[in-house]
């Protein structure tokens, strides 16, 4: 199974990797939707995506209802993020990647597409960091469950007018920041390697990338919390549709990810924290991609080189009117 869904987000990281820098960010999207649809016809499950590209009238293909797989058990909830940081393509910037999360039937939280508040650190955190903690506290923690000096400890925040605060805040506090433009799944898990140059991810992004980011966190014993940020009263109806009245509410990596048994891939399209975008050459290409899985806790790490010209995926009709 793992080789399975790793060859999904290779599939859709090589599509969307043709168009790094053209400054065409929804042929990228288009191509990395479409390359991860095609491989999905051939991967043995009976999916549902829960989190996708958006609602069935809104997207042709990885709508939130959609079957995918062939069919057969197990029966799943698939969330899918074919290409988490389309401006990052578009511009040829660091941190673009092809991402899933697939979980048994019922267990992935259908989180609608709204702003979550979000922290994520990494195993030694475990309990020690809290979304309801000032942003001091947080560092302090960190900085002691890592034993380094708060001025050692790198948090990676979007850069965005409404995170000036917490910026301030930890500038404050003497830690180092990474701003990034977008794309915060991969800093998310990031945190959770001793050596990527992450300890803590804080602020708000989109919540549907919160989901995926719990279900890595799950599988590498990480923490991350989020809290829903309903913008207008149609987003709180979301809420209240979902069954969440209180929009307070912390939700843990448990409460996002009800099951035991989850998968996570991600392929990189351009270098990011977690894992080396795709390389070409003669004809070849690179791919490195990230499959865990919680139950057992393997992190696979698996490097594949394509021959570009016999992957059945570019001959496919779908993908190939989007190619040309
Ligand atoms: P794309 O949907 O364009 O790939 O952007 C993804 C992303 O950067 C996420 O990683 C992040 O959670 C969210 O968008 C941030 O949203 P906004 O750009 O509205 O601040």
């Amino acid at each position: 199974m793992a080789l399975e869904f790793a060859r999904v987000t290779e599939a859709a990281a090589l599509a969307a990797a043709r168009w790094v820098g053209k400054g065409d960010k929804e042929t990228a999207d288009d191509a990395a939707v479409t390359a991860m649809r095609v491989m999905f016809d051939t991967v043995s499950v009976d999916g549902i995506v829960v989190i996708g590209e958006g609602e069935m009238d809104e997207a042709p293909m990885l709508y939130i209802g959609e079957k995918v797989g062939i069919g057969i058990p197990p029966q799943v909830d698939i969330a899918v993020d074919p290409l988490e940081g389309t401006n990052l393509v578009a511009k040829g910037l660091n941190g673009a990647i092809a991402v899933l999360a697939i979980a048994p039937r019922g267990t992935l939280l259908h989180a609608p597409d709204m702003y979550m508040d979000k922290i994520a650190a990494g195993p030694e955190c475990k309990g020690r960091i809290h979304l309801d903690a000032t942003v001091k506290e947080n560092l302090w923690e960190v900085a002691r469950s890592l034993d380094k000096l708060i001025s050692e400890v790198t948090v990676v925040i979007l850069d965005r007018p409404r995170h000036q605060g917490i910026v301030e805040e930890i500038r404050r506090a003497g830690a180092r920041i990474k701003l990034i433009s977008d794309g915060d799944i991969s800093p998310a898990v990031a945190a959770a390697y001793p050596d990527s140059g992450v300890d803590l991810l804080i602020g708000i992004g989109g919540a549907p990338e919160g989901v995926i980011t719990a279900a890595a966190m799950k599988c590498m014993g990480g923490d991350f919390q989020a809290r829903l940020c309903p913008e207008d009263q149609n987003e709180v109806n979301r809420c209240h549709e979902m069954g969440i009245t209180n929009l307070n509410k912390i939700f843990t990596i448990d409460e996002l990810v009800k099951s035991e048994d989850v998968i996570f891939a991600a392929t990189g399209i351009t270098d990011s924290f977690l894992i080396k975008g795709v390389r070409y050459y003669k004809r070849r290409a690179v791919t490195q991609t990230l499959v865990m899985r919680s139950l057992s806790g393997t992190i696979r790490n698996i490097e594949a080189d394509h021959h570009l010209d016999r992957k059945p995926m570019f001959k496919d009709k779908r993908l190939k009117s989007i190619m040309e």
